[in-house]
């Protein structure tokens, strides 16, 4: 496996008992129940579908697109994340509907046109080469398939937004990048789709809890707040930071973006 796959590999293993913890809080919460419905509201699975959900993780989208009643395959590079999934569809005993595969969503080890939608939440930044990923999500699916996404995304100024990409990657070494919203609805529609919907919405996120969960030492938390002190101009609104006596509160951008293969 190429080194930085190795990477997420061994961080999303890490990480992957706590992985669900944030989404049981209130704000967690919301979010995931916001992007959710206005993703699967657009895409409609109906019962028998074929959905493939990339970089699956514990299955958050797998689990919602089940009830719908579609056949849903998860695939993610990170074993552990899979058996999180697997563990949690053996209590809800849902097997008939679910297949998990470790696979690498730059390489999708299905024929052209299997799936009538696929679904991608939050992976895309892990990976090397997205367009790729992009060419082989629009290859899998039937046309007018659809694709349901989401992704963190930054600003438009090259500099501003590999500061915010080194910001990220220093918190999490498994963070490729991330790009702005006109770049990624760029690749989308290059990659063959026509856009139908998007939305982009802030989350926001405290210091010490969003850098605990994914183990930060508390030298690298130091540079951190310190490039938060530091940040371009450029990103004031989009990091909004809000400081206190004990902690600092962010915010980062996440789009939401529904397509068809056209
Ligand atoms: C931030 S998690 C998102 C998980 C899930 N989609 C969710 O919304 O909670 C990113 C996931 O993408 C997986 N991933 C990263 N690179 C991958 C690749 N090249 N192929 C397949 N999965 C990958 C990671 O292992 C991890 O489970």
């Amino acid at each position: 496996m190429e080194t930085h796959k190795k990477k997420v590999e061994s961080e999303f293993s890490a990480l992957s008992h706590n992985y669900d913890r944030w989404y049981q809080t209130p704000l967690g919460r919301y979010i995931d129940e916001s992007e959710r419905s206005a993703i699967l509201e657009l895409l409609k699975p109906y019962k028998g579908e074929m959905i493939l959900d990339v970089g699956t993780g514990t299955g958050i989208y797998l689990l919602e697109a089940v009830r719908f009643g579609a056949h849903v395959i998860g695939i993610d590079i990170s074993v552990n994340m899979l058996n999180v999934l697997g563990k949690k569809i053996k209590n809800k005993k849902i097997y008939p509907q679910v297949d998990l595969l470790v696979a690498d969503a730059e390489n999708l080890p299905f024929d052209d046109a299997t799936f009538d939608l696929v679904t991608c939440r939050l992976a895309l930044h892990h990976f090397p080469q997205p367009n790729r990923a992009l060419q082989e999500f629009a290859r899998v699916l039937k046309t007018p398939g659809g694709l349901g996404f989401t992704d963190n995304v930054t600003v438009d100024d090259w500099d501003a937004a590999k500061y915010y990409n080194d910001f990220e990657k220093l918190r999490d070494p498994s963070h490729q990048n991330v790009v702005s919203m006109p770049r990624l609805c760029q690749m989308i529609e290059a990659s063959g789709f026509q856009i139908r919907y998007t939305k982009v919405f802030a989350k926001e996120f405290e210091f010490h809890d969003w850098t605990n969960r994914q183990h930060v030492q508390p030298q690298i938390k130091t540079c951190l707040l310190q490039m938060m002190r530091e940040i371009p101009e450029v990103l004031q609104p989009l990091f909004k930071p809000r400081w206190t006596d004990s902690t600092l509160f962010f915010s980062l951008r996440e789009a939401v973006i529904v397509a068809f293969k056209s």
